[in-house]
């Protein structure tokens, strides 16, 4: 049996992670206006990363016999005036994600549920890796994002990344 409180905190996380693919594709829409199809499907491969996270929550909830409580969406309302707004509010976005896995992920150790620690472990270190990239996605819009040619070989690199699905099976 799962504690309550761990239990609260994972549902939660279901809801959040359905939120940033949410998030995610409002970006993506925003860039797809803009004509950079590149930066939309950035985004929209990490919308689709964000529902498989909201789905690994919810199938771990369904492995301890927890029905998953399902709550309403947020509604996205970052305000994005420049090209650079998504990309600040994605990273602004993703240490919060953090800050939400490390507190379940101390729920769970204060109760010694070791089984959630251990399940945390793959979104610790996927949470690293989405704040570098976030990151990188600044630096690089700071680079290039002034000179149309550099935006535009930008834009083509990022047309480039495909969906995987992720590693962590449950
Ligand atoms: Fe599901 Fe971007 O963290």
């Amino acid at each position: 049996m799962l504690d309550k409180k761990v239990v609260e905190l994972l549902n939660l996380q279901v809801n959040k992670e359905f939120y940033s693919a949410y998030l995610y594709l409002d970006f993506s829409s925003f860039y797809k206006d803009k004509g950079l199809d590149g930066f939309a499907n950035w985004y929209q491969v990490q919308a689709q990363e964000e529902r498989d996270h909201a789905m690994l929550f919810y199938q771990y909830l369904h492995n301890n016999n927890i029905r998953p409580v399902l709550e309403a969406i947020d509604k996205p309302a970052v305000p994005m005036h420049t090209l650079r707004d998504p990309l600040v509010a994605a990273l602004q976005h993703e240490e919060y994600v953090t800050g939400l896995i490390n507190e379940i992920y101390g729920a769970a150790q204060e109760v010694k549920d070791f089984r959630t620690t251990q399940f945390l472990d793959w979104f610790v270190k996927e949470q690293g890796e989405e704040e570098t990239n976030a990151n990188d996605l600044i630096t690089k819009m700071d680079l290039f994002g002034e000179d149309p040619k550099s935006l535009y070989m930008l834009d083509n690199e990022l047309k480039a990344r495909v969906y995987a699905a992720p590693s962590l099976v449950l």
